[in-house]
């Protein structure tokens, strides 16, 4: 062989009128610093399979006596062990304290998971000083904003079932007794802390004469968003939150949770267990992955050194991990190189729906993005498509770790539950909006758990809400 053979000889013609068709905004030394910046976020499939295996290690941990209290994934039971079968009837109440908004919600059901069920909802603002208050002001909120529903709805029904999904840790003691272990999500309301939420939340309906609601269970999202896939997909095993926080649940047969004792064993099959997987990460099974900009997240964060995984993984993060890339990128002049970027430097500039609005652009085109800009920048002057390249790249890269590092903990459950076939539910705004979020989910089970592991990722629609009113029909039912 030639040496002429070996390398492919340069091309006689120059198609010129193609190449002029289009050029490479961003020039490619600038791009290929940025990548190299950025490549930390890379997450190989080494580095999935090791992540997959320690969290497997620590839902172990936390499901055994000896080491439940030191494991990050504590693996709290719910008391979740009935699950709907559609023939549920009536009418139940949801209240809904998750993290952006409260819901209360009524709903009603019609003996069929055919009939559709009928629903009324409102959306409620939390407050930013009631997510930093004193305990009674976050309940007699929770309670102010049901009576406003009950009385908008003209409701006078006495002693209705209330499911009150709460979506923070708790040690649950039975269904109605739940003691917050800490708060996570931007909350900070220190006295509730090793309290139990549902005394709280009753003595704060106590107070109101006008309501008259009666408490049947406290539940987390997860386990609120397996309750109502069950009752549209039977097979639904696995409950998955991507919203403003991260956190999935599963179910667990009885022999295999070692923090019950011997009598609570022998009740029941199974319970749903809420792993709070959220906080994966604090004792260091992350720092082989973790990126300054993680480090820096964290620390501004309302709970510095907690719930790593959830600030990888979910709504509440997911905006600022990429505003403080792109700060690295204006620092070494590899980004909005002629435009003010003064407005990205403040906390919180940039949201996880602008990745969600940027990432629905098709490639090549940026009016989502350039809207998006125009908020995170807080000015309307021109931004350069090379620009637009960049952060869209960024986000890309963003998106893409946390789908790898959420497909590594379904792979983890799929695994320790060792089913067959598998239904997933899941529920929160960061995967309904985010338009690649399920396919690169998917991809990332399939290629960890290989090709003949049969599963389907269903989405649930205000499962949240659904599952607690839900759950309170099975309690009442029963
Ligand atoms: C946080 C909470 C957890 C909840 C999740 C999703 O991780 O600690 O309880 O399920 O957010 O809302």
């Amino acid at each position: 062989m030639t040496e002429n053979d070996a390398i492919p000889s340069m091309p006689r013609y120059i198609n010129k009128d193609a190449i002029d068709a289009a050029q490479p905004l961003v020039r490619s030394d600038d791009q290929r610093k940025i990548e190299t910046i950025c490549q930390p976020l890379h997450i190989s499939n080494n580095a999935a399979h090791v992540v997959e295996k320690r969290i497997l290690a620590c839902v172990e941990q936390g499901l055994s006596q000896e080491h439940h209290e030191k494991s990050s994934i504590r693996c709290f039971p719910t008391y979740v062990q009935s699950l709907p079968t559609g023939k549920e009837s009536g009418a139940y109440l949801a209240v809904d304290l998750g993290g952006t908004n409260l819901r209360v919600m009524l709903v009603t059901l019609f003996g069929s998971r055919f009939e559709a069920p009928e629903i009324s909802l409102q959306h409620f603002q939390v407050p930013e000083n009631v997510k930093k208050s004193a305990g009674n002001a976050v309940f007699q909120y929770i309670v102010n904003c049901i009576a406003e529903f009950l009385g908008k709805e003209g409701i006078t029904k006495s002693n209705l079932p209330l499911g009150f999904t709460f979506s923070f840790p708790c040690e649950q003691r039975g269904l109605t007794s739940a003691i917050l272990t800490r708060w996570t999500k931007g909350f900070d309301c220190p006295d509730v802390v090793g309290q139990d939420v549902c005394v709280m939340f009753n003595k704060a309906l106590s107070e109101r004469q006008d309501i008259s609601v009666e408490l049947k269970v406290l539940i987390n999202d997860t386990a609120a968003c397996v309750v109502s896939s069950v009752w549209r997909r039977k097979s639904c095993r696995i409950g998955l939150i991507v919203g403003t926080g991260c956190n999935a649940c599963y179910l667990e047969q009885i022999e295999n949770i070692e923090l019950w004792d011997e009598a609570e064993r022998q009740r029941h099959p199974f319970s749903v267990i809420n792993t709070e997987w959220g906080a994966f990460g604090e004792y260091g099974e992350l720092d082989f992955i973790l990126t300054e900009w993680d480090r820096a997240v964290d620390k501004a964060s309302s709970n510095p050194g907690e719930h790593i995984f959830e600030k990888m993984t979910s709504g509440l993060y997911l905006g600022e991990v990429v505003r403080t890339i792109l700060l690295t990128l204006v620092d070494k002049r590899l980004a909005f190189r002629s435009t003010k970027v003064d407005n990205l430097r403040k906390n919180g500039a940039f949201s996880t729906t602008h990745v969600c609005q940027i990432e629905q652009d098709p490639i090549g085109e940026f009016r989502r993005c350039k809207l998006a800009l125009a908020e995170a920048l807080g000015h309307k002057d021109q931004i350069e498509e090379e620009d637009c390249y960049t952060v869209r790249y960024v986000c890309e890269e963003v998106t893409r770790r946390a789908c790898m590092l959420l497909g590594a903990g379904i792979a983890a459950l799929a695994r320790k539950m060792d089913f067959g076939e598998l239904v997933i539910g899941v529920d929160g705004a960061l995967f309904r909006n985010h338009p690649l979020f399920y396919s690169i989910m998917k991809k990332k089970i399939t290629q960890l758990m290989g090709a003949d592991f049969e599963f389907e990722l269903v989405q649930s629609r205000e499962g949240s809400g659904f599952g607690a009113a839900l759950m309170a029909a099975v309690l009442a039912n029963q």
